[in-house]
């Protein structure tokens, strides 16, 4: 037993999102989202998004891990472990199946209000992600989704409908998840629903910058009227952003490695978190898009409601760190197709090429609470991996213990040596779901296994892996016990 660092409240949980455990893509009334024409891709071969639904091909988004059906079951496991919070996403097409409907679909409505009902029959305290990673496909074929300012109305419209419907219900608030990953050129699948006019779309388009940075630009807006919107609709709500916090270190001292560096965490991640806890663009942002001749459509409403919606909560998903360098002899690329760098000598790395590294979630913790002093909560953390199923149905997941509980401790000592005000933490994926980058099976995060495989092929049931035990253990002691 060591000696405990977290606070009494703190919030232990774990992390999903609709497009990827779902399932139902078709049931109850739900529209095609993005996600629903995505083909499974890999570590090697990027993801497609084809413009109709081919026959015979496997679409993961389509039976998930089947949560629609078995949400019950699923939420009973989550309460064995103890969890405090759950975080989870709804499925734009559940509510407004085109996106720009005139009403919003009741049997979808309903749907969430069953599962809230049963999170909440057990103490479990959901914290909802509105639009995580998947936009009413319609709006893609229609106006590029966030290519257009149209789909701030689309989105507040959609967020306004949820917050209604469920503030009774739902007090914690994500807007739209990794808010700034739209701005990244290499990944396809957060690219904002834009299809840039190809047949098919391979998930590693590029898409040029001052496009993603316009359609930032357009999702902080919404993003802002969204929580001006919550505090009107329940001013007990807690609205939080949700960044994808990639932490960059310089690859050497070098002066011009440190400048470097400096830039890239701006543009990646700073830019957004800037707005949303502030309300208005850093200088350096504004410098930014001078110097690379973007002409972005900003006016001053945009601004107004900008300043009008700052957030209560800093969220942010941590998996890896990168560094930066401008030498040529700075080591291998990341090995990560999402972020640009090199890789850390001093680290080990994944079987899908993410860099480990707990003590870098401390020094982020720290970063982001030095800037903004806002309550924080980790609401993505965890190891991808191959898990076995043993012939009895255990499966055991040493690695994944390791991993989380190196990043735990290093939570730990950020609270109480550093004082700062994390308040919870949900690691993605606590039952085995679809990646979001590949669209495998294989690449699990979960305590709880799925046995399903790359292919949908499978029967569903769930099993606990070692680390279930582990992870109810360390709730259970409040984060002593690991
Ligand atoms: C985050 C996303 O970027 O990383 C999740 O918000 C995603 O949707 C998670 O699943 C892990 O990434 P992956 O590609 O391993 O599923």
């Amino acid at each position: 037993m060591t000696k405990n660092l977290f606070p009494s409240n703190f919030m232990w949980g774990g992390a999903t999102a609709a497009n990827q455990f779902e399932g139902g893509w078709n049931e109850g009334g739900k529209g095609v989202s993005t996600a629903d024409m995505c083909l499974a891709g890999s570590r090697t071969t990027p993801k497609k998004l084809t413009k109709t639904i081919l026959e015979g091909e496997y679409y993961p988004s389509h039976n998930g891990i089947d949560f629609y059906h078995r949400y019950k079951e699923d939420i009973k496991l989550f309460a064995e472990m103890g969890f405090k919070i759950f975080r989870m996403s709804i499925a734009w097409t559940r509510i407004f199946p085109n996106g720009d409907d005139v009403h919003p679909n009741e049997e979808g409505l309903q749907f969430y209000d069953e599962v809230f009902d049963e999170l909440l029959k057990y103490g479990i305290e959901p914290l909802v992600t509105i639009s995580h990673y998947e936009y009413p496909y319609h709006l893609s074929e229609t106006i590029n989704c966030w290519e257009s300012r149209k789909m701030i109305d689309h989105y507040t419209r959609f967020a306004e409908t949820v917050m209604n419907r469920y503030k009774n219900k739902v007090k914690y608030w994500l807007t739209l998840n990794e808010i700034n990953a739209v701005s990244l050129e290499s990944a396809g699948y957060v690219n904002g629903g834009m299809l840039n006019g190809d047949e098919d779309v391979v998930m590693e388009m590029k898409i040029e910058k001052e496009k993603l940075y316009q359609a930032l630009h357009y999702m902080l807006v919404a993003s802002a009227k969204a929580v001006k919107l919550g505090h009107a609709i329940n001013p007990n709500f807690v609205m939080g952003n949700m960044i994808a916090y990639i932490t960059y270190y310089p690859f050497s001292c070098h002066p011009d490695d440190v400048l470097e560096t400096q830039r890239i965490d701006r543009e990646v991640n700073l830019i957004a978190g800037d707005v949303q806890v502030r309300g208005e663009y850093p200088q350096f942002a504004l410098n930014f898009f001078e110097r690379n001749g973007f002409n972005l459509d900003i006016t001053e409403d945009d601004l107004v409601f900008l300043k009008q919606g700052t957030i209560d909560m800093f969220t942010f998903s941590y998996y890896f760190t990168a560094t930066m360098s401008t030498q040529e002899d700075a080591g291998e690329a990341t090995g990560n197709f999402i972020v640009e760098g090199n890789q850390n000598p001093y680290l080990e790395t994944s079987e899908w090429g993410w860099q480990i590294d707990a003590k870098g979630l401390r020094y982020t913790l720290n970063q982001v609470y030095g800037r903004y002093q806002l309550p924080m909560m980790v609401v993505e953390n965890g190891l991808g991996a191959m898990d076995k199923i043993e012939e009895d149905g255990s499966i055991h997941d040493n690695y994944r213990i390791a991993y989380i509980q190196e990043h735990i401790k290093e939570m730990g000592a950020a609270i109480s040596e550093d004082g700062v005000d994390l308040i919870g933490y949900t690691p993605w994926g606590c039952i085995d779901l679809v990646s979001a980058s590949t669209g495998e099976m294989d690449k699990r995060y979960g305590f709880i296994y799925v046995d399903l495989d790359n292919f949908g092929k499978g029967t569903f049931d769930r099993y606990k892996k070692d680390s279930f035990t582990w992870y109810k253990q360390v709730i259970e002691s409040n984060g002593t016990n690991l």
